[in-house]
This record gives C-alpha cells, structure tokens and sequence, in this order.
C-alpha cells in the first residue's frame, strides 16, 4: 500500500506486523492507570507496564515485545496539558507504538529496524529525517553512519535535556537516539532540530536503558541493558499522511467534525483552537474513564475534572452553552472502538459521567466568570490594568478556568494578567503536592527496595498449596521508626523485616491483606503482624523477635495463622461471588474499582451510576448465598496475558500482571485474572450477608459484606438485639411488631390527651389574668409576667385573655430558657379602629427588657434580652398606654 493513503489505524497495524516479523510478540496495551506504582499518576510511556522488567525485579516470558500504548500525559515529569490546542503536536491523550527488548537486541538493531520501517517501509523521503544522539554515545552515532544511509550530516548530538530519557523522578532511564521528520518547505538546517518548531519534530524515541534513577539522585547500573522506543502514532500519521497538524489527521478530524456540527461553527481561524482542545480532552476523558477513573476532588480524578472544565470553558468560546461532550463521544467511539473494545464496553457510563459532570460544572462555571468579574471591576475601579495572578490561579484552581482563557477574558477588559504571579501559585502548590507524594513513599524504604531487587534477592511463593515451609532467611532488616537498616540478626524485642527463599506467606495485593503467623527459627521466633510485597518477588515480613534471635543464612519454619487465612479466603471467594452476582441482577456495565479484602470484612468499590434499590441488593445477597450453597468448585488456571482481550475474563489492572496471569474460575460463570487466596469450593464460604450500600464518590458504589463466621456473627448479634428488645417489652420477638404498633398509637393518645390538657389550663389562666384587668384611662388593661412560656403558647394566651375581655389591651411576657425574654400584645378591633396599635405598645414595652420587635396593629410580638427585666417591663405597660391615648 502507498504510504501516503494508510489510515491511523493501518499505521498502527503495519508497525506492530513490521516487528511480529522481527520476532516481537504483540501485547494488550496496559490500562491508563497502574495503581501499582505510586510514581505514577497515569501511564505516560509504553514502558511503564514494563518497569519492573527493566529493574530486574520480574521476568519477561518474552525478550522482545511490542504494543500500541495508551498514554496520558498531564502530570509528573512529562506534562504537555499546557501546550495541547496551541500547538500542533502535543497531546494530553495520545498511543504510543513501541517496541522493546528486554536484554535481547540493542542499539544496532533498534536503529537499524527504526530506519528500515521509517524509510522502506513507510518510504519517508530519508533526506527529511534527522537523528539525535546523547552528547557521549559514540556508539550510536557510530550506527546510525555505518548501517544506515542517512545524510552524516544529519546525525546531531544533544545533552541530558534531549538526548538522556528518565520515566519519571525514580526509575529505569538511560541515552537516547531520537529520529525528527522535517516538513519545511525548503528543507531544514542543523538549528531547527530540537528546536520547538512545529516544522521539524520529533517523531520516534530510543531510548537505551541501562540505569536506575534511585530516589537520592544517583544512578545506578542495571543487570542487563534494554531497549525502549515509543513513537507518537498522532505525530506519525500526520507525517505519513503529509498533513500540516496531529490534528487534521484521521484520528482526529471526525471528532472536529462533531465539535462543528454541535457548535454551528468552522474549525477555522479563531476557533480551531478551542476545537482541537475539546478533541483532545474528550480522547483522554473517555480513554480514562474506560479505565475506571471518573472525576473526583482528588489525584486522578481531579485530573479528569480539571480537563473537562477545561474544554467546557473553550466550549462556550465556541457558543456552546448546553452539555455537549456526551454528544460527541458517540463519533469516538465509532472511530476508535474497534482497536480499543474498553470504548464500547463502557460507553454507557462514560456518557453519563461526562453530561453529569457536566452538567454540575455549569454551576461552577457561572460562580467562576461571577469571581472573574468582581476581580475585574475592582481592578478597573482602583484604575489598575494588571489582574492579579493569585487570582487567575484561583480561577484556575478552584474554577478549572486555563489560564490562557482568563488572559482573553481579562483581555477583553483591557487588562493584563500578571503572569509571574500566576506561576509563583502554581510553583507554590507543586511544592505541596511534591511534598505530599514524597511522604508517601519513603525514599529510604525505596532505596533498600532496589538495593534488594539489584542484589537478586526473590522469594519463592508457596502459600497456594501450604500454609507452613521450610525456608532459609536471605535478608534481615532492622527497623527504627522511618529508618530501616540491613542486620545480619534482629535480636528480642527488635522491630524489622524477614526475607525468605521460599515463603507461605501472602503479601499484601490486591485488596486482599497480608497473611499472619510466625516464623521460627533455632531457639528464636519472629511474629509477623504483616506481609508485604514492595517489588515483585520481593516479600517483607514484617514484624517483631518474640523471642531469641533471628539470623540471616538461617534454617527457619515459616507458619501462616490458618484460621486467619481461611477467613481471608473466603471473604475473597465471596468478593468474586458478589461482582458475579452484581453483573448479573444490576447489569453487566457493573464494573470492579477498587476492593478491600479482610478476615472479617469485605469491601467491594464499582462504577455505578444510581443508588441500588432495596430489591436489587436482596438479589444480590440472596444470589451470592445460592452460589454458596451450589458448592461449586474454584478452579486456578494459568493464561498468557495476551490471550486476556476478548475472553470475557474479567482483568482490573491495579496490579501489574505477569507475562503468563492466574485466572481464577467459579465453575466457569465467574473468571477473574486474580492472584490472590481462594476456598477450594464456594460451599466453604458458608454465608454472606450485605452490610450496607452506599455512594463513595460520584459515579462510584461501594458494598461491604461480611461471609463466612463474620455473617455468622452478625446475625447472631441481630438475634441477641431483638431478644434484648423483646426481653425489655415482655414479649416474643415475634410479637415485637404487633407490640410496637400499639406502643405508638398508645404515644399519640397520650399526646393528644396532653394537648387539651395543656388547652384547658391555658384557658383557665386566660380567664384570671382577665378577671385582674385594670381601667387606664377608660381602656381595659390586662397584663401578667408567666415563667417560661413558649412565643406560640404566649400568644394564644394573649388572644385567650382578649376573647375573654371583649374589648381592650393585652401584654404579657415571659422569661425563657436562656435567659431571654418574650412579650406578646393584643389589642381588640375597636381599639385599633380609635389608633391603638400593639406593635408599637410592645416596642416600647420590649426595650425595658433590652430588646426590640413589632407587628401588627392588632397582633404583635417582641424579644428581650433579660429575663429578669420581664415583671418591669410588664409593669411600664401602663405607662406607655396612657401616653399612646
Ligand atoms: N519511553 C520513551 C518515551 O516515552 C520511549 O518510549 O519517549
């Protein structure tokens, strides 16, 4: 095929075939997010998923591979969110092609194959191509002049900057051999390469590694030595399909296309910018979300928030004013769900996440351009031009709102925005978040981790079949508060971590928690509170000398707590049971985010979009306890990773899988990739009950459920509390309902009673204060000072007192709770008539006792601040009627 009419995805087809034929087995791209690693926020690189690979600490069943990754670019070292939209290139969202040896080829044939695609392949015109190697990598450009026919001339060498790739702070890293394309009109020079010129960029990285950046800066010489490239699939089919831009390619503009059929608009001139930006956002929301994140307040989910805030606010630069990213998601899912069947799956809730967040940010949004406006005209007013840049970073913090568009806001104002202030917020907040992630995982702890792996260190896990094994003790750390330490021995009473050649012992993953038990040694035990896996094949048991001593080279017994494990299984059995269970009553878009599995408890976190109903969790747990009593067996096979899509086997990457996973069957209905501990038949789970149902973030649920003993227990405690209960009323528990029901209907005679009671002494009361009303100056006056009586009560009291008088005046007050008072006067409809008026009589009354109030002619009411003033307060009553007459 002509290169120049291959679509993206044919692009992407013919790279992978190019190196199946080279002997690279073709693997799923890894999801967006590997939880796993803490370094990470996203996927940034095709190499991440291979991380552990690199170091040394897993082995590969293959030596050369090759993908198509998904990759997101927004945070860490490799952020491109700033530039996406403005120029033509970067991408927050984009697949990278790559292809990697594993201590197989090196730099020979990873140029040698990168020239041989680009150029025989693809017949990019060679005279267009530029290499770039590391400034002291004699090697390379050795290479690239002796087994390609590339101009000398353009192979240039570049520093640390360009030419030394680093996946992150930590990690693997190493000299790398770039490859640009030049589609300047005339043909480029030596200085535009590197350069940030939209013209010449770079479209293919080799990255040779052979490091590790350990977390105190140095680096540190792998065992074996790799090959990593990544190639922007964006980039090269823009440079395939001799477009000007990522954007005009076919990965992109069917999505422009919706923007305009949506917007009414051309992606032309002014608006292309906002289009391009509303495109790439939506491709890494949707791609995100098809990996299980959904926007949050928080780490990845604030990510996605802030990005969908962003294209809703270029939106309404394009006049769109109504939710419309769910409106275009339908056209990338047409055009990329066939490479990418994740699209599809989830397609559903993606669209309901994006119009509900949506949705909710217009509100935000309004409050957003409101702050912006009040900034604004304070600035205007004190006839300044600069906006502040605190307050463009609250914007953009609190907001979502990008910088650039409060520049054109501001803009339109005639203002400009103090940009180096805006930077300083936003230095200012990297610092904490740098500081908050690097508190998380302890450098220390980090650097003994890769010490142990480069030392070969690896445990042999043995606790599918056994709870007890021989072993010898090949590492001892010694652990003092943050410090830890390598010992030859940990004494009684020392606090620190055993490594074994082989352990029982399951660490930590998963959600499901680490084993107990101990580990005895001649004359010596350990007991271990806690087992983790930090690396893959790197076992920690944690914990402290109970007795004796422990020394490295050792002959031990290592001996899991088996009643503890038995409960972790079946809580974990169970865990499978419920996803089963909720696929099947809620529906089969029901999909796991997260799980926590203990000896007593589990938690099962999904994507979901509405509350269950009462129905639909009966069902649940009444399904769960079928599977139960079925006592159908659970089976363990092992797969190849690459066998995984399209299997229907459910697979939630928070954990890194190996090259072969373990696939964990209920009688072939529920099959998970899962590692963890699981009864050999569900009937040993016993029971299961479902605690609660609730919301844990928007679009996520949550289920805690007990199995097991734990169910056991708790319904027996609900039988000791209806016994107490029936105990307490003297009746059966099964009487418990009929004996409520008359307890009730008992309360509401009773209170009914007590109301006119209450009625009945209010009126007797009525009519004394009335009988000991006053002549004032031919009008009758009746007042009284009661304890404690409520406003409302008062009052009824007072329109009690003047039915009883016909015709005449009424104030009474009362000291409340508190020790503030109330008043309340009434005065009949004639008095009114001849000008009379109570609000203004209560007023005056009112201010004896501090306080103030008014109303009606008729009615009025007032507070007070002293209780204590309430009898002299009443007493100027009179006073101040005669003055009103
Ligand atoms: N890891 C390198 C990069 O991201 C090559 O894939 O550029």
């Amino acid at each position: 095929m002509a290169a120049k009419t291959m679509s993206a995805g044919e692009i992407r087809s013919s790279f992978l075939e190019f190196f199946r034929s080279k002997g690279h087995e073709i693997v799923p791209s890894s999801p967006v997010v590997l939880p796993a690693d803490p370094s990470l926020l996203f996927v940034n690189a095709g190499m991440n998923q291979f991380k552990d690979i690199f170091l040394g600490a897993r082995a590969s069943a293959y030596r050369r591979v090759a993908n198509s990754q998904k990759c997101i670019r927004v945070s860490g070292k490799h952020n491109d969110l700033e530039e996406v939209g403005h120029d033509t290139y970067h991408h927050t969202f984009f697949e990278m092609l790559g292809n990697w040896s594993f201590g197989d080829y090196y730099k020979r044939e990873s140029i040698q194959w990168g020239w041989e695609l680009l150029t025989t392949v693809w017949r990019l015109p060679k005279e267009r191509l530029w290499a770039t190697v590391y400034k002291e990598d004699e090697e390379a450009a050795a290479i690239w002049r002796d087994i390609t026919n590339i101009e000398p001339s353009h192979v240039l060498r570049f520093g640390e900057k360009d030419n030394f790739w680093e996946m992150g702070e930590t990690g693997p890293c190493g000299p790398c051999s770039e490859i640009h394309f030049d589609r300047t009109e005339g043909g480029c020079g030596p200085e535009m390469v590197n350069a940030g010129r939209p013209e010449v960029i770079e479209i293919w990285n080799h990255v040779f590694i052979q490091y590790n950046r350990r977390a105190d800066g140095s680096l540190e010489e792998l065992p074996s030595k790799h090959v990593d490239t990544g190639m922007g699939l964006e980039r090269v089919s823009a440079v395939i399909q001799g477009r000007p831009s990522n954007y005009d390619t076919d990965l992109f503009m069917p999505i422009i296309r919706a923007v305009e059929r949506v917007s009414g608009r051309s992606y032309v001139a002014a608006d292309a910018v906002a289009m391009r930006v509303i495109a790439d956002h939506l491709r890494a929301l949707a791609f995100a979300m098809a990996d299980g994140v959904m926007p949050s307040n928080e780490g990845r989910g604030y990510v996605l928030r802030r990005l969908l805030r962003r294209a809703v606010r270029y939106g309404r630069r394009l006049g769109m004013t109504q939710p419309f990213m769910a409106e275009l998601f339908p056209t990338l899912e047409a055009a990329m769900g066939e490479a990418y069947p994740e699209l599809k799956d989830r397609a559903r809730e993606i669209v309901r996440a994006l119009r509900a967040e949506e949705t909710s940010f217009a509100e935000t949004l309004d409050r957003g351009i409101e702050t912006f406006e009040e900034t604004a005209s304070r600035v205007l007013a004190g006839g300044q031009t600069v906006f502040p840049g605190e307050e463009a970073f609250r914007l953009y913090d609190t907001y979502g709102f990008p910088l650039d568009l409060t520049m054109v806001m501001a803009a339109e104002k005639g203002l400009t925005v103090d940009q180096a202030a805006f930077d300083r917020s936003m230095e200012a907040q990297r610092r904490r978040a740098r500081g908050a992630r690097k508190a998380a995982a302890s450098p220390a702890h980090a650097d003994l981790v890769s010490d142990l792996v480069s030392r070969g260190l690896r445990t042999v896990f043995t606790g599918y079949r056994t709870l007890e094994q021989n072993a010898t003790v090949i590492g001892v750390v010694r652990v003092t508060g943050e410090s830890v330490e390598r010992v030859e021995a940990l004494a009684e009473g020392e606090e620190g971590l055993l490594l074994l050649s082989e352990t029982p012992f399951y660490a930590e993953k998963g959600g499901q928690l680490g084993d107990h038990g101990h580990i005895a040694s001649e004359g010596g035990r350990f007991d271990v509170r806690d087992t983790r896996s930090p690396a893959e094949g790197i076992v920690f048991h944690v914990g402290r000398i109970a007795k004796g001593r422990v020394a490295e080279g050792q002959t031990v017994r290592a001996v899991v707590t088996d009643a503890r494990r038995q409960a972790l299984a079946r809580h974990h059995t169970a865990t499978h049971l419920l996803q089963y269970a909720l696929r099947t009553v809620v529906g089969t878009g029901v999909s796991q985010a997260g799980s926590y599995v203990g000896p007593d408890r589990l938690r099962f976190d999904f994507n979901w979009f509405e509350a269950l109903s009462k129905e639909q969790v009966d069902a649940v747990e009444r399904m769960v306890n079928e599977l139960i009593m079925a006592d159908d067996p659970v089976t363990t096979t092992e797969m190849a990773l690459k066998d995984i899509p399209g299997s229907g086997i459910i697979a939630l990457f928070d954990e890194k899988y190996g090259d072969t996973v373990r696939v964990v069957s209920v009688n072939g209905y529920s099959r998970e990739l899962c590692g963890g501990t699981h009864v050999a038949r569900t009937g040993e789970i016993g029971a299961f009950r479902i605690l609660a149902e609730s919301s844990i973030a928007s679009g996520v649920r949550r289920i805690e459920a007990a199995a097991g003993l734990a169910a056991y227990e708790l319904a027996r405690n609900d039988r000791a509390l209806l016994e107490a209960l029936a105990a307490r009323l003297s009746v059966a528990p099964s009487e418990l309902p009929a004996r409520m029901e008359a307890m009730t209907a008992q309360i509401k005679s009773l209170e009914k009673e007590l109301r006119e009671r209450e009625r009945a002494a209010l009126l007797g009361r009525a009519e004394t204060i009335a009988k000991g009303a006053r002549d004032v100056k031919g009008v009758r006056l009746a007042v009284a000072a009661l304890e404690e009586v409520s406003g409302e009560a008062l009052q009824c009291l007072a329109e009690a007192v003047l039915a009883g008088m016909g015709s005449g005046v009424v104030v009474l007050g009362s000291g409340v709770a508190g020790g503030k008072a109330q008043f309340v006067g009434a005065i009949s409809r004639d008095l009114v008539e001849r000008g009379l008026h109570a609000g203004r009589l209560i007023k005056e009354v009112a201010r004896v006792a501090g306080g103030s109030g008014g109303g009606q002619p008729g009615l009025a009411r007032a507070g007070g601040k002293d209780a204590a003033k309430v009898p002299e307060a009443i007493a100027s009553a009179a006073d101040t009627l005669v003055a009103m007459l």
